[in-house]
């Protein structure tokens, strides 16, 4: 008998029918293309993680604006000639048996390759001060996204999900800490909230209203004068209620990540497990947590006691990808685990260089750390 019937359970999710609790949660990789399109890596490593026995795969956040880019070698979504690399994206993580998602993105004043990023308010990032958004480029960006969201569908994903995490543009609207406007953006948690619901409702619009849209959001930014949990579960059911298949729970921005007590904190199993709890006791939508969740007995027990409705596993699904195989086969004991003091895909990210893992063997970490 399987040993994790819960996590084994299937799930309807927005309409899709997932067979299993397990999805793999978005990770930046660098392996895109300068240009911002797939290539043969992506399509191996997707090909990869869709056949992992995951129900589902989140592709990491692709940018859907040219000033809104994450990284150098960042996915792009922000213009229709993306759409055929994107399709060859969903089919590969498909053909495995999984449901595909592409993560859409603008990563406001966290953008790369811009001199001016842009964010709510010109709230200084060390040296650089962002320039603050005219009610005009918000409309720009609300139409970005937009755009973006029916090329996923065009590309014949399953899904998109609605990146509103790591402090990026839409989480960057919702925080009382970068979000300092004195219009109707700015001030209240219902004036916060209005980007976030604008491109809900534009998204919403431009995939149809059978099409799942997810948004992974951010419940707590562990900063003094940041979103804060009490906050972020009065916003959460104003997002879900909007239409909103699922909420993928999440904490922590550039800005606090690598504060120590955070970076301590991060080693522990199932560390932000109580954000997704708190959200999911505010919401009616599913909810997915993610954050070391290294043994599938912590995902079983978070599923039955309630805490998640899904388990996203980012790093710790790049370090096993039999890791669904051999929970489902009891041989949990195999699994290659991350290792909690190795910050190797952190540390390529920042330096800008395609990440692997160090628990991977010597061929795939070498084929891997390429680029053509
Ligand atoms: C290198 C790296 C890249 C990531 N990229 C993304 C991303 O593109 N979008 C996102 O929502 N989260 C991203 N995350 C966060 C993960 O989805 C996940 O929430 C986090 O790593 C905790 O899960 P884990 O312990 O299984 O890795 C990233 C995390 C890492 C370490």
């Amino acid at each position: 008998m399987n040993p994790y019937p819960s996590l084994f359970s299937p799930l309807e999710l927005g309409g899709l029918a997932l067979a299993n609790r397990i999805t793999m949660a978005p990770l930046y990789l660098g392996y895109a293309n300068l240009d911002g399109k797939v290539n043969k890596r992506l399509l191996q490593h997707y090909g990869e993680m869709g056949a992992s026995g995951a129900a589902m795969v989140m592709v990491e956040n692709a940018s859907v604006h040219p000033r809104g880019m994450g990284s150098p070698f960042i996915l792009r979504v922000d213009e229709d000639r993306f759409v055929q690399g994107l399709a060859e994206l969903a089919q590969v993580i498909q053909k495995g048996g999984a449901k595909a998602g592409l993560q859409i993105n603008h990563a406001g004043r966290f953008a790369h390759g811009t001199e001016h990023p842009v964010a709510p308010s010109a709230v200084p990032l060390g040296e650089m001060i962002p320039e603050a958004l005219s009610s005009e480029d918000i409309t720009e960006i609300v139409e970005a996204f937009a755009q973006a969201a029916r090329r996923v569908r065009e590309a014949g994903f399953d899904l998109v999900e609605l990146h509103g995490g790591t402090g990026y543009l839409l989480a960057q609207f919702l925080s009382p800490h970068t979000n300092q406007r004195d219009d109707e953006y700015g001030g209240s948690l219902e004036n916060r909230l209005r980007f976030p619901l604008e491109v809900i409702a534009a998204v919403r619009e431009a995939v149809g209203p059978e099409f799942p849209v997810g948004y992974r959001f951010l419940a707590d930014e562990w900063l003094p004068d940041g979103l804060q949990l009490a906050e972020a579960v009065q916003a959460a059911p104003r997002l879900a209620e909007a239409g909103l298949a699922y909420l993928s729970v999440m904490g922590g921005t550039y800005e606090s990540f690598f504060l120590p007590e955070r970076k301590e904190q991060e080693k522990e199993p199932g560390y932000m497990l109580s954000l997704a709890e708190a959200v999911k006791q505010a919401v009616q939508v599913p909810v997915i947590t993610a954050g070391r969740i290294q043994d599938p007995a912590l995902a079983e027990a978070a599923l039955v006691e309630g805490k998640a409705d899904l388990i996203g596993l980012a790093r710790v699904l790049l370090a096993d990808p039999q890791w669904p195989q051999k929970a489902m086969e009891d041989r949990a004991g195999e699994i290659v685990a991350c290792e909690p003091s190795c910050s190797l895909c952190f540390q390529k990210v920042a330096k800008g260089q395609p990440i692997f893992c160090s628990q991977w063997p010597k061929e795939k970490r070498e084929y891997f750390a390429t680029r053509d």
